[in-house]
């Protein structure tokens, strides 16, 4: 199957970087959010990631204008399904909301359309049992920031048939990116690795042994990590960490993967990293 027109449904820093990637690979992209507010923010980061290459001598004003013509930004789901060869879904990290927004999508898009999930941690199969299309549901786990991580993570729920992961493969190449493919487990590979460490880091700030710069520091500057962990949690966002800790902690029931509660008490406050303005740091 060929796709041409790619629906990316959530416009926030994973949407709009997924969004950028496949429009600069030459595909048709609509980029979909609730609120108009909402969509324009996800386009003017577009604009100022491309912008940022012609400054730098890497591309020219011409190419800029042509990969922008390509995205177009919409609160219209009917619209917006009508017309996707391929979905990315990018929203919220609760299955709720994915599981609802994918009943939609099943009954809205064409019987070709492929429904991929960036989930973080949530289970495909469960998402994709919702739908009547359960073999071309799939997950297709980008890395933050999109336009730079090499990596995705391509996730077969229990009914993906093999002309559906071939494609996302096939894709994901096409994006430049280099795909892993594990298993339909909490958290995949990468965060079920990567998140503890992170809420680690949280119950050591928690427990009083260090600040969150100490922190950083140690993981920098001994580990060479390009970010601290507690910078990389603001960076990912304290909602996002929490829901994929509490993911973990039920799917697995193991006790060693609770949420720390100093996590759970920011994203209460409303301090949910930089997107927020403050988590960790506070972000002007
Ligand atoms: N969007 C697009 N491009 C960005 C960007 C952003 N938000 N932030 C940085 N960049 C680009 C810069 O433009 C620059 O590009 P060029 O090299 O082409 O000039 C490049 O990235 C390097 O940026 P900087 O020199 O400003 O900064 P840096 O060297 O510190 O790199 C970084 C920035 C790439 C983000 C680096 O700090 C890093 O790798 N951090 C860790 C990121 C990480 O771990 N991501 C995974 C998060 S977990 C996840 O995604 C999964 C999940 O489900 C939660
Ligand atoms: P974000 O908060 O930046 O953006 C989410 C966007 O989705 C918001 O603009 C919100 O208005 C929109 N949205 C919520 N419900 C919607 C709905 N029903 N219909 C349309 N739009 C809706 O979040 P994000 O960091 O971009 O994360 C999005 C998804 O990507 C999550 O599943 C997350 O786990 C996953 N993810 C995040 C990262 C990361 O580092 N932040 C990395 C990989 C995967």
């Amino acid at each position: 199957m060929s796709i041409k027109h790619v629906t990316v449904i959530g416009a926030g820093q994973m949407g709009s970087g997924i969004a950028q990637v496949f429009a600069q690979s030459g595909f048709e992209v609509t980029v979909l959010d609730q609120q108009e507010a909402f969509v324009q923010k996800g386009l003017s980061s577009i604009e100022k990631n491309l912008a940022r290459q012609v400054e730098k001598g890497r591309s020219t004003q011409e190419e800029i204008d042509s990969i922008l013509s390509r995205v177009t930004g919409t609160t219209d789901l009917k619209m917006a399904a009508t017309k996707a060869d391929l979905v990315v879904e990018a929203i919220i990290e609760q299955m709720e909301a994915k599981v609802s927004l994918f009943q939609q999508l099943d009954e809205l898009c064409p019987a070709h359309t492929v429904l991929a999930s960036n989930t973080s941690s949530l289970p495909i199969t469960e998402i994709a049992a919702v739908t009547k299309r359960p073999e071309k549901v799939i997950g297709m786990h980008f890395m933050n920031p999109v336009p730079v991580m090499k990596l995705v993570e391509i996730i077969r729920g229990l009914a993906t048939d093999q002309e559906t992961y071939d494609l996302v493969e096939q894709l994901s190449r096409e994006l430049g990116k280099h795909p892993v493919e594990v298993n339909d487990f909490p958290g995949f590979v990468s965060n079920r690795i990567l998140m503890p460490m992170i809420n680690e880091a949280i119950y050591t700030v928690y427990e009083g042994v260090a600040t969150p710069e100490a922190v950083d520091d140690v993981m920098k500057l001994g580990m060479n990590h390009p970010m601290g962990p507690l910078t990389l949690a603001d960076f990912i966002g304290l909602d996002t960490c929490l829901y994929i800790m509490e993911t973990l902690h039920e799917g697995f029931g193991d006790s060693k993967y609770r949420p720390c509660p100093l996590l759970r008490k920011y994203v209460k406050a409303g301090w949910l990293g930089r997107k927020s303005g403050r988590g960790f740091y506070v972000y002007k």
